[in-house]
């Protein structure tokens, strides 16, 4: 079934400016195929009464639905290893030097996903600097716009693939409970993380001021204005001296912020 090129125009134009996703031209048999189970379960036969809902904008659960179904969640723990081996190397030693007088420290990860970015950074504090924060407040934030990954990263619970993307046996032994098919993680790094649902372009719950945020994998897909908009906002709440670790193909043009250099890891 297709849409239609004033169909995914308007589709294109609703969700850049409800999530500041972009969908491009060459998309239409994607959003097809991804909207296709929405309109099935709705009985209905084409898109056009999906669109004219959307127009109304009065189905807010219908949207979310809509939404849910264009995102994507790729991600693996310890994605791009050389990021946390610039963590564990540079990054988290000079904030916890940084931080010793209130011994406080704070993570955000914004787009988290399933949560495998934010349980990276937990297992790392853990067997890396347990000894360090002991008596310290760590606090990590995890969000994703997506209800469904936030579920799954409150739930810890994941696949046997999903563990063998990114974890060593030895980790999964440490981290891991084995529940019929699936692993739970570790209650105790459960407990090192708050995860909300929030959406960047959107209002933002109040955050407290951070030591180190990272967003990635999600900007690239947004249009620059409001990639600039969305990093302001971050600067705001980073401390001055804290850290921003963006993708691997994503840069920032706003000024001032310390972004994590992993260039110079990979060289
Ligand atoms: C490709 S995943 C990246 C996950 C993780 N940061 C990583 O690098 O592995 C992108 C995530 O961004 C989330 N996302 C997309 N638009 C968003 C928005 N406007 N606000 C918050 N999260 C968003 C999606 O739900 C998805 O889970």
């Amino acid at each position: 079934m297709h849409l239609t090129r004033d169909q995914l125009e308007f589709l294109q134009h609703w969700l850049e400016e409800q999530v500041g996703l972009v969908i491009e031209s060459d998309q239409a048999f994607f959003v097809a195929s991804r909207l296709y189970p929405v309109i099935t379960r709705l009985g209905w036969n084409d898109y056009s009464p999906l669109i004219t809902k959307l127009k109304d904008r009065t189905e807010f659960m219908l949207a979310q639905e809509v939404i849910e179904s264009l995102l994507t969640h790729e991600t693996s723990f310890f994605r791009d290893a050389h990021y946390f081996d610039e963590l564990v190397c540079r990054t988290l030693p000079r904030i916890i030097d940084r931080r010793k007088g209130d011994r406080r420290i704070a993570i955000w990860c914004a787009a988290c996903s399933t949560g495998q970015e934010a349980y990276s950074i937990a297992m790392l504090l853990r067997e890396r600097f347990a000894e360090q924060l002991r008596g310290w407040q760590v606090e990590i934030l995890a969000t994703d716009l997506s209800t469904r990954a936030i579920q799954q990263a409150r739930a810890g619970r994941y696949t046997d693939v999903e563990v063998h993307r990114g974890l060593s046996e030895g980790r999964i032994a440490q981290h891991f409970r084995r529940d019929g098919l699936s692993w739970n993680i570790d209650d105790r790094l459960k407990q090192m993380i708050q995860f909300h649902q929030v959406n960047l372009k959107g209002a933002w719950p109040p955050i407290s001021t951070m030591d180190l945020i990272l967003v990635r994998n999600v900007l690239v897909y947004m249009h620059p204005p409001t990639r600039e908009r969305i990093l302001k906002r971050m600067q705001q709440i980073l401390h001055s001296d804290g850290h921003l670790m963006l993708g691997s193909s994503e840069s920032t043009s706003v000024t001032g912020i310390p972004t994590v250099s992993i260039r110079s890891v990979i060289s």
